[in-house]
């Protein structure tokens, strides 16, 4: 059983659906309303506990309803919770609209923002115990630093997925085992225009893995060699939460080698998007291994 460690956001979803995304300074009638659990960091633990691992988050929620629903929720999907500090002020909150499997997200992050290098230094015995540790952009920079810091420290293997995009410090690309963007998070952060993203990749072999959608995954192995895991065909009703199932299921399989490693954490990827919610689809192990003896 993978151990690994999330360090990472936490939000309440509110989400609403229409008929296609409103344009600039346009109000449109919507047709449903719903909250969800959500948030890179929850949704990337809740992935990975349902697929086997055994999963510690360390995040933040504010002193709040939703930040008592999210705890109450993580626990019961299985996820270690005794890291994850309340702190004074509001949990993150996500406003998605969602409109025939695509989607529109404005984060708040709120609590999240309050998770510092400190709360990570009182958790240190948590790298200690992990295999792998799992982060993301939604929480400060400084802590994300600081956990490749710690990762390193240990030992572990440190994943990285740079989502929300910024340009990130050549130091700390250099700290990461692995960096998953997808195709636009890629272009920000490493792409030089013009460039072929194909030498980028094969640049960073078995570093890299860049997320194309349906199109699947891309990645070079160790001895150089450009891979092309396809997507697979599912019928999709809502894409909120698939870079974080792919995540998920990356950091739960990584033991398995890269590429059976992405294989399985595509199809994780694919059955994410066929329910609502970010975690909704999130298949479990037995639902993914039922899905792939069907693709075999
Ligand atoms: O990746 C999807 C997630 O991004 C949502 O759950 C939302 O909370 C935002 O963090």
């Amino acid at each position: 059983m993978t151990r690994v460690l999330v360090v990472g956001s936490i939000n309440m979803d509110l989400v609403t659906s229409a008929r296609r995304l409103p344009q600039l300074g346009e109000t449109l009638l919507g047709e449903g309303f719903a909250t969800y659990p959500g948030g890179k960091g929850a949704n990337q633990a809740v992935a990975a506990a349902r697929l086997g691992a055994q999963v510690a988050l360390l995040g933040c929620v504010g002193n709040d309803a939703f930040g008592r629903q999210l705890l109450a929720h993580l626990e019961a999907e299985g996820v270690d919770i005794r890291r994850v500090a309340t702190v004074d002020g509001s949990t993150g909150i996500a406003a998605i609209t969602v409109s025939g499997g695509d989607n529109a997200i404005v984060v708040v992050p709120g609590a999240n923002h309050q998770l510092t290098p400190s709360h990570l230094d009182a958790a240190e015995q948590a790298f200690a115990e992990a295999d792998v540790v799992l982060t993301q952009l939604e929480i400060p920079l400084e802590t994300v630093r600081h956990a490749a810091l710690l990762a390193q420290r240990h030992g572990k293997p440190l994943l990285l997925n740079p989502a929300p995009a910024v340009a990130l410090p050549e130091a700390l690309l250099q700290s990461v085992a692995l960096l998953t963007p997808n195709e636009h998070e890629f272009l920000t952060l490493l792409a030089q225009p013009d460039a072929d993203w194909r030498a980028q990749l094969a640049e960073r072999p078995g570093k890299l893995v860049m997320t194309h959608g349906k199109h699947g995954a891309y990645f070079a192995l160790k001895r150089g060699e450009l891979r092309h895991q396809p997507g697979f065909e599912v019928q999709a009703v809502d894409s909120t939460g698939a870079g974080d199932t792919f995540n998920g299921a990356l950091a739960t399989f990584l033991p398995l080698g890269l590429e059976e490693a992405v294989r399985r954490a595509n199809a994780a990827g694919a059955l994410s998007v066929t329910r609502h919610g970010a975690q909704g689809g999130m298949p479990t192990l037995a639902e993914l291994e039922a899905f792939l003896g069907s693709k075999a």
